[in-house]
């Protein structure tokens, strides 16, 4: 017998799935791979499989369960802790999403979008100011979704560089005590915040939500302290990897970038179909507290489940020639955002930020280039949210 593939793995490409899982491609939708700790587990790569098993209750996401399935060393402290809303079930995870719901609707995201086109433009504005070369992720993709979610939370954004920080060393820390001690500051610094908010609320959702919960008094700061820190955390980085990585991504496939400066209604086609193809969020985690039959497979209670984005996004049988980036096809039902109870609440207001940020930006700078060998440019390590470390521009 083969050795089972070791998960997860760094990609080779920041915008394709790791080389090391050639072998988890196609053929049967469940297979065992090998986490860093030497424990088994199964990784789900198949379309049909993913969203069978993302609906499944019998499969949870809560990482205090002794038997949750951790990636790397780095992140045994964070996952053995309390993460609301994503590291709950149901019911508890619907009382917390309802919460939040309202403000993150449609209707609401559309009312953001000249906020984040102020926020863009200017942000473009300092850069060419600065020009003709600049940092892609420090100097905007970083900075746009950190300015949108803050002047949504009525968060102050003085106080950005202390959380960009912190979230950065909460999700690619290098030690354990980087990841534990960044968690425990934001809370405080956000619990403070709410504390503040609650003796005087101000504008912003978390204002509104402290007036709405107030009245039905089910919340306490502690706990909207820490829904106020998944929203901080979900709300920028993933935004911010996926703006430099598209763009990244955008300016490697020159002739698809032309055709979509000759078209920016394309825009909103080109985000759904980077969504699938860049996958960032790579393994998303589970563990089964009942046995589940699926796929001629038995997952028994207590085995650790790991969803591939990247390979379920790239599932031949429903996107053909699925390593072609193509936004002719159509990309609906890709599980870049998840699936199932806890699948993505920020999506509208992600689409909103891709689409005004990309579509602005290669519409601003029409000579935008990589300012460094494309195989120079640094990318982020497999066991985090995907993206480009530092990306250089010149225009
Ligand atoms: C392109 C950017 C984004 C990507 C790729 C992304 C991806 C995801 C994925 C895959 C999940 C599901 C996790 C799981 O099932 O374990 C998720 C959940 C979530 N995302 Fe996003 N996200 C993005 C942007 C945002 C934004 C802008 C916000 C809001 C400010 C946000 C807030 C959340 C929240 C609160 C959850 C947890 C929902 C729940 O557990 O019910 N995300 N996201």
């Amino acid at each position: 017998m083969t050795e089972p593939v070791a998960f997860p793995e760094d990609r080779t490409c920041p915008y394709h799935p790791p080389a090391a899982y050639d072998p988890l491609r196609g053929g049967a939708p469940l297979k065992r791979v090998r986490f860093f700790d030497g424990r088994s587990v199964w990784a789900v790569t198949g379309h049909a499989a993913a969203r069978a098993l993302l609906g499944d209750p019998r499969l949870s996401s809560d990482s205090e369960n002794e038997a949750f399935p951790v990636p790397s060393e780095r992140y045994v402290g964070l996952l053995r802790r309390r993460t609301p809303l994503l590291g709950v079930d149901d019911p508890e995870h619907n009382r917390q999403r309802r919460l939040l719901i309202p403000s993150f609707t449609l209707k609401r995201t559309h009312a953001v979008r000249p906020r984040i086109q102020e926020i863009v433009d200017q942000l473009i504005d300092d850069m060419v100011a600065k020009g003709p070369k600049a940092e892609l992720v420090g100097d905007f993709a970083l900075p746009m979704p950190s300015k949108v979610i803050c002047s949504m939370l009525g968060v102050p954004y003085e106080d950005h560089a202390f959380f960009e920080e912190q979230s950065r060393r909460l999700l690619r820390g290098p030690e354990l005590s980087d990841v534990e001690d960044a968690r425990d500051r934001l809370e405080d610094y956000l619990r403070a915040l709410i504390e503040a908010k609650q003796a005087e609320p101000g504008e912003g959702m978390l204002d509104d939500i402290i007036r709405e919960q107030t009245a039905e008094g089910e919340f306490d700061a502690e706990e909207l302290a820490g829904l106020a820190f998944i929203l901080l955390i979900a709300g920028h980085e993933t935004t911010a990897n996926m703006v430099s990585l598209g763009a990244y991504t955008l300016l490697e496939h020159p002739e698809r970038l032309a055709e979509l400066r000759a078209d920016p209604s394309l825009v909103p086609a080109v985000v759904e179909e980077l969504m699938r193809y860049l996958s960032i969020v790579e393994g998303m985690l589970r563990v089964a507290v009942e046995d589940i039959e699926i796929a001629g497979e038995t997952i028994r209670k207590d085995d650790g489940v790991v969803f591939s984005l990247s390979l379920v996004n790239r599932d031949e049988s429903v996107y053909p020639r699925p390593d072609v980036l193509d936004w002719q096809r159509s990309a609906r039902h890709h599980v870049g955002f998840g699936f199932g109870i806890h699948q993505c609440l920020g999506q509208n207001l992600a689409r909103a930020e891709m689409e005004i940020a990309l579509g602005t930006l290669i519409t601003r700078l029409p000579g935008l280039r990589l300012d460094a060998p494309a195989q120079e440019i640094p990318f982020k390590p497999g066991d985090t949210i995907q993206g480009i470390v530092q990306l250089p521009v010149a225009w």
